[in-house]
């Protein structure tokens, strides 16, 4: 993929390319502190210190999908299946509002049929008619005349990793797609008027540091609204249950790929995502992610009953919580940090938003 110039902003911050993010991601003792320390004043610089609150909403683990790494992949039949019924989740999306959350992160596996695509297109339409909140879909690789019925129902925002910038590992862990696919859904979002977010997973058994600076370029050059990034954690029901995450020994490292993630992507939404307080318990590793690049939380808003049948990896924080411990719980963390909550939709921050 060609590298799109990105005019310097002169202030001497920024991350552009591949060496300057290997420099980056090689530092170590102090250096680490400086670059975690420039990350975080990036972001306070560009983003403000309020976060927004994404509410995730796992409405359904059915998934057709075997990719090798996940523990709701359609070969772990350890789990229950389950699918929220429409109006269990209007309950969530109506209580969200009172628990500062701007925003409706609808997840799913993917598990695409012309019947659930409409159910869900209808949701979307419920929410944006009966609620102020903003309307994320999280669902996975689908036609791009899906992508345009749920626009047209109201979705402002779609989230889909990459995973992997390397188009061979990706080939290695998603039996069910290849990477250019992947690109081209988010290509089509994009050009439907959608944000985009997208991101992929830090240390897939046989990235090396160039492939992460790469993820991290290519991050940049999608032009993202908004960037997941998270570890990767085996999960012993896949494949990859017996592997270790490629930074096993440097745990550290999560946290020097989203400060370089921050410093390659100024103005974009970054989530201290889940995965990070599965790394990093004292203190959770998301209230650090919050203090190395991130701007945004993602508080699991899932009623309790299906957190235990949502598990992406093992040692997912929040399964014996309900939506309104975690809605509690968050605020009274980002106060310890000194952080606001903002409680608007939190809309891109890069190109005008055409709600509909
Ligand atoms: N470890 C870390 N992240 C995972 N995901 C799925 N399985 C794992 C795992 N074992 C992430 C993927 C996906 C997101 C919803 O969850 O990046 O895009
Ligand atoms: Fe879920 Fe703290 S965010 S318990």
């Amino acid at each position: 993929v060609i590298l799109r110039p990105v005019a310097r902003q002169g202030d001497g911050m920024e991350l552009q390319a591949v060496d300057e993010v290997l420099t980056a991601l090689r530092a170590r003792g102090p250096e680490r502190a400086a670059l975690f320390a420039r990350a975080d004043a990036l972001r306070r610089e560009r983003m403000g210190e309020a976060v927004h609150l994404r509410g995730i909403v796992e409405f359904s683990n059915i998934c057709a999908n075997d990719c090798l790494y996940c523990g709701i992949r359609v070969s772990n039949r350890a789990i229950n299946r389950y699918r929220m019924e429409a109006d269990e989740v209007m309950e969530v999306a109506r209580r969200m509002e009172g628990w500062r959350q701007g925003t409706i992160v609808l997840q799913s596996g993917e598990a695409s049929s012309p019947a659930g695509d409409r159910r869900l297109g209808e949701l979307v339409r419920r929410i944006k008619a009966e609620t102020s909140l903003a309307v994320t879909l999280s669902v996975g690789n689908r036609p791009h005349e899906v992508y345009a019925y749920w626009r047209e129902c109201g979705m402002d925002r779609y989230l889909l990793r990459f995973e992997t910038s390397d188009p061979a590992l990706f080939a290695r862990i998603h039996p069910d797609c290849s990477l250019a696919e992947r690109l081209d859904c988010l290509h089509a979002l994009r050009a439907l008027g959608v944000q985009v977010g997208s991101g992929f997973m830090i240390g897939v058994p046989g990235e090396t540091p160039e492939v992460l600076a790469r993820n991290i370029l290519l991050c940049r050059e999608l032009d993202l609204d908004m960037i997941g990034i998270g570890p990767f954690i085996p999960h012993p029901e896949t494949p990859l249950g017996g592997a270790s995450n490629a930074y096993a020994d440097d745990p550290d490292m999560h946290f020097v790929a989203l400060a370089a993630l921050r410093l390659a992507n100024p103005d974009a939404h970054i989530p201290a995502t889940t995965a990070f307080d599965a790394v990093f318990t004292n203190p959770p590793g998301r209230d650090l992610a919050l203090q190395r690049g991130a701007n945004v939380f993602m508080p699991n808003s899932t009623p309790g009953k299906y957190r235990r049948d949502y598990m992406l990896y093992p040692d997912k924080p929040c399964v014996d919580e309900t939506g309104g411990q975690c809605a509690l719980c968050i605020v009274g963390r980002l106060e310890m940090l000194g952080r606001s909550v903002d409680d608007g939709p939190g809309h891109s921050r890069k190109r005008p938003v055409e709600a509909l």
